[in-house]
């Protein structure tokens, strides 16, 4: 054989997959479902029968894309799928349970994971996120009265278990959150300002203090390490634990990586531990950043302020699980399940799968904002939130008419694509008895967009039907609330239907 060149320095010369501007995704599809075929006439008259509330919508004649959540909505991985298999429904101690141990310590770090061994509870499984935020409030809801847990934003169902439980949900939400400033990439952060500012005027009025990550609440907007870090200084300079509400962990250290000075060398998975070596505890859903289908927890620090200042409360948390989900060691999640969650863990730290994730996300923003529509720029990490009252300005449209909720329902109706209203309606309130309505700061509709499962295509497809909505936006009619108005977590529940104005 002639002695050629080889082809390593061929290549060498040559640009590489890096240089392209467009790449292959990082996965190929291991099965597919085909959607069912229906009209907007069949879609409309299912949608007026459940009073416009998409929640109730049949996900089977959503013919476009299901972008109600990016929870529990992953398309699992063929190792996540093969898992299932190797897990063993034990009614106590099952295989995935210790894995998973294994899993939070090597995620999250040291400190995290159960030594049931120890006798002192401090990793709690549960069914699902909410019911984690149940359990932790419902005992410290017991320590006082007239208490009250900031944030730098509560998600709904965070909000509603802590008022269930008789305290106040207080949002200290950035005051970059509503600037028009595309190049603010932590528009999630605590404010740090109006947090001092508590803690020297009531710091004896809060057991704890919380921090979600990402800020699903604000626009699903990062935080940087940095407000991180002077958040919990300043809660354990006033002896206050500080939790994470971690279900976007890993999306939210990929924005520190990438775009907060001093992280673009470091390690995802060493952004992570550094995160968590900040906080005492943290709640968490694993239908997100957990790639599973269902699961949550509730994770205290071993040594951490939590632990240290309410030793009677994880005897107390324990109690109620047991009561309400079922032994410490699978906590309402089957042993097969809790299997997938744990491959989970490990596969979304993994670079490729999280730049591409993010990356997604951000086009469809872009590709929203490029069209004129008003969107929150940057986008966050798990959706893009589009601002209803930009939306609608100049079309007349009030607050109490909802306009979130007649979008949601004629992109539905019309295009076959959900969103999720989480603005004037999920956030507000009604009080019957003396007619007084509140608004909370934000009006955003979420187009949540769920982790390996929609294409370029698809996403494409979405924002050009709400362009042709915002075209026509003068026609849309406002909505009044048929059912439901004052009550709690309403949008779940409440019926609406079209004004003629
Ligand atoms: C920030 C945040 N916290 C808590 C939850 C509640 O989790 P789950 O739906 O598993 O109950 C969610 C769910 O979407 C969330 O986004």
């Amino acid at each position: 054989m002639a002695a050629g060149i080889d082809i390593m320095s061929v290549s060498k010369g040559l640009k590489s997959e890096n240089d392209l501007e467009t790449k292959s995704r990082p996965y190929f599809n291991h099965s597919i479902e085909l959607k069912r075929r229906c009209t907007k006439e069949e879609r409309a008259k299912v949608l007026a029968s459940v009073g416009l509330n998409v929640f109730f919508f049949p996900a089977e004649m959503v013919s476009g894309c299901d972008m109600l959540s990016d929870s529990g909505t992953t398309t699992m991985t063929n190792e996540q799928w093969a898992s299932l298999h190797m897990g063993d429904v034990a009614y106590g101690s099952n295989r995935g349970y210790f894995v998973l141990m294994d899993q939070v310590k090597k995620t999250f770090g040291d400190g995290f994971s159960n030594s049931l061994a120890s006798g002192k509870p401090n990793a709690f499984l549960f069914h699902q996120g909410r019911a984690a935020e149940d359990a932790l409030f419902t005992a410290l809801g017991k320590l006082g009265k007239d208490m009250v847990i900031p944030s730098n934003g509560h998600f709904d169902t965070t909000q509603a278990n802590i008022e269930a439980n008789g305290m106040q949900a207080l949002n200290l939400f950035s005051p970059e959150l509503g600037a028009e400033n595309p190049e603010s990439h932590f528009k999630g952060n605590m404010d740090v300002t109006r947090f001092k500012k508590l803690l020297e005027e009531s710091a004896d009025r809060i057991p704890v203090a919380f921090l979600t990550i990402t800020n699903n609440t604000a626009g699903g907007s990062p935080v940087s390490m940095r407000n991180i870090e002077e958040t919990s200084r300043l809660a354990h300079d006033s002896g206050i634990p500080l939790l994470f509400d971690a279900c976007r962990f890993a999306e939210n250290a990929w924005f520190i990586k990438n775009y907060e000075n001093g992280y673009a060398k470091k390690e995802i998975r060493d952004i992570v531990k550094e995160m968590f070596s900040h906080v005492d505890g943290f709640a968490i859903s694993f239908k997100k950043d957990g790639l599973a289908n269902m699961g949550g927890g509730l994770f205290l620090k071993e040594g951490g302020i939590f632990m240290k200042k309410y030793n009677g409360l994880p005897d107390a948390i324990m109690n109620h699980q047991i009561t309400t989900e079922g032994h410490p060691t699978y906590g309402g999640i089957s042993g097969r399940d809790i299997m997938t969650i744990a491959v989970g863990l490990d596969t979304v730290l993994k670079d490729e799968y999280l730049d591409y994730r993010i990356k997604q996300v951000q086009e469809f923003g872009l590709s929203m904002h490029g069209l004129g529509l008003p969107v929150l720029m940057p986008a966050g990490g798990n959706a893009v939130y589009l601002d209803v009252n930009k939306f609608f300005d100049g079309t007349g449209i009030k607050p109490e008419d909802f306009g979130g909720i007649s979008l949601t329902a004629l992109l539905l109706a019309n295009y076959g694509h959900r969103a999720c209203e989480l603005g004037y309606f999920a956030f507000g309130s009604y009080d019957k008895s003396t007619g007084k309505r509140t608004f909370p700061e934000v009006n955003f509709v979420r187009f949540a967009v769920p982790r390996l499962r929609y294409e370029k295509q698809d996403l494409e497809s979405v924002a050009v039907a709400v362009k042709t909505l915002y075209e026509e936006r003068e026609k849309i009619p406002p909505v009044e609330v048929v059912y439901g108005e004052d009550l709690p977590l309403r949008h779940f529940k409440a019926r609406f239907a079209f004004r003629r104005q």
